[in-house]
C-alpha cells in the first residue's frame, strides 16, 4: 500500500473527494490516504491555515492529493496554495489540456501540456505598498535557475511523451530583463533536445494563437502568471475549469489537484463534477507508477463522459457527484 496525503479543501472539495476516494476504493487501487486537511475549514475549526499536521504528513509521504481551497480576494490570508507550492519548492505547474469525447467545445482536436513556473515572478510575494506616495510594486522575479528547472522539466517531458514541439510563451519584447533571461534559457535548454522543435511566442500572440488554432500547439512553458492565465485559456478550450486536471511537481514531492476553485456558489449540494480531481488522480497513479490502475480508471471515465446523460450539471446532464461517481465505477 502506497500512502497519500489527502487534502479535501474547502467548499466543493469535501464533496468531489468523496467521490474519487469511492471510485479508489471499487477500483481496489492499493493507495491508503492519509487525511489532513488545510484553508478556511482549518482556520476556522482550529486556527490554522496549513496545520504542521499536514506538512508533517506531505513530508513523510511525498505524494498528495488536494481539493480547491478558498483564498479571501484582495485581503486575509496567502493563498495556502501559493505556501505549499513554496514551501516544497512544487516549481513545475504541470496541466494537460485535451479535447474529450462527448464534451462539447468549439474545438475537437486540442491536446496540449502546459508547464507553469510555480514559485516565482509575480508570485514571488515581493509587494510593497508606499503609503505617503500612494504607490504599489508587486515585482516579478525571476531566477536563472528558475527558468532553467521548469524549461527542462517542459522538454523532459516532451522527449518522453515523444512531443514534438515546445513553444516558450513571453514578453521579452517589453520586459527586456526577465522576459529576455527566460527566452534566453529556453533556446539554450532547447539545443540540448535538437530533435524537439523550439518555437517561442509572445504571451499576447499566444493567447489569440490558442483560440484561432489550439492544435498547434503540443507542450508550452512559460512564467507563473502568463501560465495561470493561459491555463484557463486551455480549459476553456476543452470544457472547462471542471474538467482539467493539475500537478505541483518539485524534484522530490508532488501535490496532485484539481484546477478549479472551492465553488462555493454550488458546495453543499451534491452537484458539483469531480472529474477534474479525478483526472488529477490519475496523474498521479502515473506518478506513483500505477500504471494499470491509472489506465482502468481513466477508461471507466472517458466512458462516462461519453455519455451525456450519466454527467453532472455543468456538462448538461442531470447526475448528482455521487451518481456520476457510481456510473464511473459501473464500467470498472
Ligand atoms: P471556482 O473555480 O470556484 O468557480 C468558478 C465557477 O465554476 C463557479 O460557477 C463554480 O460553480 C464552477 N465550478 C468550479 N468547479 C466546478 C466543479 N467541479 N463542478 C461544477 N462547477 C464548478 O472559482 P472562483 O469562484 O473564482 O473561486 C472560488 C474560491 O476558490 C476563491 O476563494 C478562490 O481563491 C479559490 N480558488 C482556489 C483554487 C485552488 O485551490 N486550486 C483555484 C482557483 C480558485
Amino acid at each position: 500500500m502506497r500512502q497519500v496525503t489527502l487534502i479535501p479543501g474547502d467548499g466543493i472539495g469535501p464533496e468531489i473527494t468523496e467521490a474519487v476516494k469511492a471510485i479508489f476504493s471499487a477500483a481496489n487501487v492499493p493507495v491508503q490516504w492519509e487525511e489532513e486537511n488545510a484553508g478556511q475549514t482549518t482556520f476556522d475549526s482550529i486556527g490554522e491555515l496549513i496545520p504542521a499536521t499536514l506538512i508533517a504528513s506531505l513530508e513523510k509521504n511525498k505524494v498528495a492529493l488536494k481539493g480547491p481551497i478558498t483564498t479571501p480576494v484582495g485581503k486575509g490570508f496567502k493563498s495556502v496554495n501559493v505556501q505549499l507550492r513554496q514551501k516544497f519548492d512544487l516549481y513545475s505547474n504541470v496541466r494537460p489540456a485535451k479535447t474529450t469525447k462527448g464534451i462539447e467545445t468549439r474545438f475537437d482536436n486540442v491536446n496540449s501540456v502546459l508547464f507553469r513556473e510555480n514559485t516565482e515572478g509575480l508570485y514571488s510575494g515581493l509587494e510593497m505598498f508606499d503609503e505617503r506616495l500612494q504607490i504599489s510594486d508587486s515585482v516579478a522575479r525571476i531566477t536563472r535557475v528558475g527558468c532553467q528547472k521548469i524549461i527542462r522539466a517542459a522538454f523532459a517531458y516532451a522527449d518522453k511523451h515523444g512531443c514534438k514541439k515546445v513553444t516558450a510563451a513571453h514578453k521579452a519584447n517589453i520586459l527586456k530583463s526577465a522576459g529576455a533571461m527566460f527566452l534566453n534559457e529556453f533556446h539554450a535548454v532547447a539545443k540540448e533536445y535538437p530533435h524537439i522543435q523550439a518555437d517561442d511566442k509572445i504571451i499576447d500572440n499566444m493567447c489569440m494563437q490558442l483560440v484561432i488554432k489550439p492544435e498547434q500547439f503540443d507542450v508550452i512553458v512559460t512564467t507563473n502568471l502568463f501560465g495561470d492565465i493561459i491555463s484557463d485559456i486551455c480549459a476553456g478550450l476543452v470544457g472547462g475549469l471542471g474538467v482539467v486536471a493539475g500537478a505541483n511537481i518539485g524534484d522530490d514531492m508532488a501535490i496532485f489537484e484539481a484546477v478549479h476553485g472551492s465553488a462555493p456558489d454550488i458546495a453543499g449540494k451534491g452537484i458539483a463534477n469531480p472529474t477534474a480531481l479525478l483526472r488529477s488522480a490519475i496523474m498521479m497513479l502515473h506518478h506513483i507508477d500505477l500504471k494499470d490502475e491509472a489506465n482502468r480508471i481513466e477508461a471507466a471515465l472517458e466512458a462516462t463522459l461519453a455519455n451525456k446523460a450519466e454527467c453532472t450539471g455543468d456538462l448538461g446532464g442531470k447526475a448528482s457527484t455521487m451518481e456520476f461517481a457510481q456510473h464511473i465505477i459501473a464500467k470498472l
